[in-house]
């Protein structure tokens, strides 16, 4: 069933003036399988169009449809069970941490969508056990923990929910390597041990080229590329988007021009560091 848009436009209505933050949206989301980075300037429209994707925003015209359900042209239907459905892991979503301890935040989704307490509770470790939230923390307070754990903290508390899809809003800003490259594992894993499709919006190229498998990037709230990531990185018109090369391309390109070694590309360190081991070239 997955997502689909079907030539969906939206606007934000300002007391002055209105604002067209997305024309003529097209798109097709799979349920399983898809790994999905949204990139492209800012204000280009990212956040706007996923937060078409669990119902938060409804499109001014066109059709959105989310697991089968189309959403109302106004909030009158009931459309907060997709909430559950789709996870979506806002911007900072530290800031959206209130309750006492660690557990209570993460067990806030699946209470608010009808678990009991005890079953609230065992998917509330569940989430917590896959982000790597000791059970010592359990009980202290989620403001008292670095910003990383607490982010972790947050995304715990939509994993509890067991969405069929997350989606996640620059969900690495701000984090160190370290923070980024744990965070990055966890819906590395998401994606490749459950098969969920995940939707990442990411600033960072080198993150969008190691794990994303489809890119769409964004412009002035249209969709200017949608496609496989290798089709995008060796684009013939690839300046055309106005987007930086991801670090491993950028170095592959350097030595091509510099000292002749054979182009070929690899999307992440690891590949990277393997292929200048063992490329034949004098
Ligand atoms: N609540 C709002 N009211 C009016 N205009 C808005 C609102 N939210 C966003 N916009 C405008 O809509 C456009 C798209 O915004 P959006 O937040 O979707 O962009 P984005 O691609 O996520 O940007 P960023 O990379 O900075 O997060 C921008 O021009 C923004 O100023
Ligand atoms: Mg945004």
């Amino acid at each position: 069933m997955g997502i689909q848009f079907k030539d969906v436009s939206f606007m934000y209505q300002g007391i002055k003036e209105n604002y067209d933050a997305l024309s003529h949206i097209n798109l097709n989301i799979e349920e399983n399988g898809e790994f999905i980075a949204i990139i492209g300037h800012t204000g280009s429209g990212k956040s706007t169009l996923v937060q078409h994707m669990n119902a938060l925003l409804l499109p001014t015209s066109g059709k959105v449809n989310v697991l089968g359900q189309e959403l109302p042209p106004q909030k009158k239907e009931k459309i907060n069970h997709l909430r559950q459905k789709v996870g979506l892991v806002f911007q900072f979503p530290e800031y959206q941490l209130f309750e006492e301890t660690i557990l209570k935040d993460i067990m806030f989704g699946p209470k608010n969508f009808k678990s009991t307490e005890e079953e609230a509770m065992e998917k509330a470790k569940k989430a917590a056990t896959i982000v790597g939230i000791d059970p010592e923390l359990y009980e202290q307070s989620p403001f008292r923990i670095s910003g990383g754990q607490m982010r972790r903290v947050a995304v715990a508390g939509i994993l509890a929910m067991e969405p069929k899809i997350l989606v996640l809003d620059e969900p690495t800003r701000g984090l160190d390597p370290k923070g980024r490259k744990d965070l990055m594992k966890i819906f590395k894993d998401l994606h490749e041990i459950e098969h969920k499709s995940i939707v990442l919006i990411s600033h960072d190229m080198d993150i969008v080229s190691e794990y994303a498998k489809r890119v769409i990037v964004m412009d002035q709230g249209e969709i200017v590329f949608d496609g496989k990531k290798e089709e995008l990185f060796e684009h013939p018109d690839f300046d055309k988007f106005h987007l930086e090369l991801p670090t491993s391309l950028k170095i592959l390109k350097h030595l091509e021009k510099e000292i002749g070694l054979p182009y070929e590309p690899k999307y992440d360190f690891k590949s990277l560091l393997s292929y200048l081991k063992e490329v034949d070239y004098e």
